[in-house]
C-alpha cells in the first residue's frame, strides 16, 4: 500500500475525503450487513428525522502508525459502548457493538493510504456517526437508520499544539441537570456554537463550562474534559453525570495510578478551588492533552502556576505515556490497542 502524498506534519483538525466509508441501514427491525463504499455523499429525503429533530449522534476515535508499523487504534470498544449509551438515550436502535469494532477495522483498512506514518505528529480520526433517516413530521422517533464511518487525517486540534491555551468562563450552559450532556449526541454541539463563537470572538480558544444547577463547579469544555494537577502532584478530574465519559480521561486516570503512581482523585470541582491548581489540561481524542495556562473568569485571571510557555511536568508526563502506549513506545494494558494491520 502506498501512502497518499500528504503534508503530514502541517496537516490541522479539517476534514478530507478520503477512499472509503463505511454505511450499514437499519429498517424492518434490523440492521443490514453494511459495508464500504466510495460516495461521501448521502440523499435523504426533505423530512428526515435528523434533518428536523436532530436524531444523530456519533463517537470519536484515531488509528495510529506504530513505531513498528503497523496500524492501529485504541480503544475501539469504549466507542462502541458510549455509540449504544448515547443511542439508547435518543430511542435510536443499538448498532452491536462487535460490529462497531469490526466496521472501524474495515473503514481502516479501506484507507490505510490516508494513515499519517508514524512521527509525523499527525493521526486518522475516526468518526463513527448515526442518523434517522425517514420522513418524520409528529415528534417521535425515525423508524430508519443509517450508520456510517469516515475517517480523515488531522494533526492538532487546537492551533499550536503543545502551547497552553487561555480559556474563559462561559455564562452559557452546555447541559443540563437530568439532560443530554454525557452522551454525544450532536445536538449538545449545536447548541455549543454560540458559546464558541463568542469565545473565539473574544480570543479565547474554548469555554470551561460550569455544573448548570449551580454554577459553581467544573464541568468541561465544548469538545474535551478537564484534568488539574494539584501542587503536590495529584490528578484531580472533575466528576458529574452531565459531561462525557471521556475515554482519555479514562485511560489517563488508570496511566496515572497504573504507570507513573500518580495519586488520582475523582470528585466534584469547584471553580473557587482552580486557582489553587499547578497544572490544568484539556483532554479528549482530538485534544489528546492539550495544557491550558489560564483561565479567565468574567475579567478575572486564573494563572496555571504552569505558565504559558509549555506543558506543566506532570500533564507532559501523562502527555507521553498516553501517547507512549497509542503509538507503541510503550507496552499497553491488555485490550487498550486493536491492532488493524
Ligand atoms: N467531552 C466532550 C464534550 C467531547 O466532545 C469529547 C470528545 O469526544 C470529550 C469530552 C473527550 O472524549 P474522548 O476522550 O472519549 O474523546
Ligand atoms: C473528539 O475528541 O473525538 C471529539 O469528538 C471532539 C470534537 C469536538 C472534535
Amino acid at each position: 500500500m502506498e501512502k497518499k502524498q500528504l503534508d503530514w506534519s502541517n496537516l490541522g483538525f479539517g476534514y478530507m475525503e478520503t477512499d472509503a466509508r463505511f454505511v450499514s441501514t437499519y429498517k424492518n427491525g434490523s440492521w443490514d450487513d453494511g459495508g464500504i463504499v466510495t460516495d461521501a455523499n448521502i440523499t435523504l429525503n426533505e423530512c428526515a428525522g435528523v434533518f428536523q429533530y436532530a436524531q444523530t449522534i456519533f463517537e470519536g476515535l484515531k488509528a495510529y502508525t506504530t513505531q513498528d508499523g503497523h496500524i492501529v487504534c485504541f480503544r475501539p470498544d469504549l466507542n462502541a459502548a458510549r455509540m449504544a449509551d448515547s443511542a439508547k438515550r435518543l430511542e435510536m436502535p443499538v448498532f452491536p457493538e462487535d460490529k462497531f469494532v469490526d466496521a472501524v477495522v474495515e473503514t481502516v483498512k479501506a484507507n490505510a493510504a490516508y494513515v499519517p506514518p508514524f512521527g509525523s505528529g499527525a493521526t486518522l480520526y475516526i468518526r463513527p456517526y448515526m442518523m434517522g433517516i425517514n420522513p418524520v413530521i409528529g415528534v417521535k422517533p425515525a423508524d430508519e437508520y443509517m450508520f456510517r464511518i469516515f475517517v480523515t487525517p488531522v494533526g492538532p486540534y487546537f492551533k499550536g499544539g503543545a502551547k497552553p491555551l487561555t480559556i474563559k468562563v462561559s455564562d452559557f450552559d452546555r447541559a443540563a441537570p437530568h439532560g443530554t450532556g454525557h452522551i454525544k449526541a450532536g445536538l449538545n454541539y449545536a447548541m455549543s456554537l454560540h458559546a464558541i463563537v463568542t469565545a473565539h470572538d473574544e480570543g479565547f480558544a474554548e469555554n470551561m463550562y460550569l455544573d448548570p444547577q449551580t454554577r459553581t463547579k467544573v464541568e468541561e469544555t465544548g469538545g474535551a474534559n478537564f484534568i488539574f494537577i494539584t501542587k503536590d502532584g495529584k490528578l484531580v478530574t472533575p466528576k458529574s453525570d452531565s459531561i462525557l465519559p471521556s475515554i482519555t480521561r479514562r485511560s489517563l486516570v488508570y496511566v496515572a495510578k497504573h504507570y507513573l503512581n500518580i495519586e488520582v482523585e475523582e470528585r466534584e470541582v469547584f471553580l473557587d478551588e482552580v486557582k489553587d491548581f499547578a497544572e490544568c489540561g484539556l483532554c479528549g481524542t482530538a485534544a489528546v492533552i492539550s495544557p491550558v495556562g489560564k483561565i479567565v473568569d468574567h475579567g478575572k485571571e486564573i494563572c496555571l502556576a504552569s505558565g504559558m510557555d509549555e506543558m506543566g511536568p506532570t500533564t507532559k508526563k501523562l502527555y507521553d505515556t498516553l501517547t507512549g502506549i497509542q503509538m507503541g513506545k510503550m507496552e499497553a494494558p491488555k485490550g487498550w490497542i486493536k491492532t488493524i494491520l
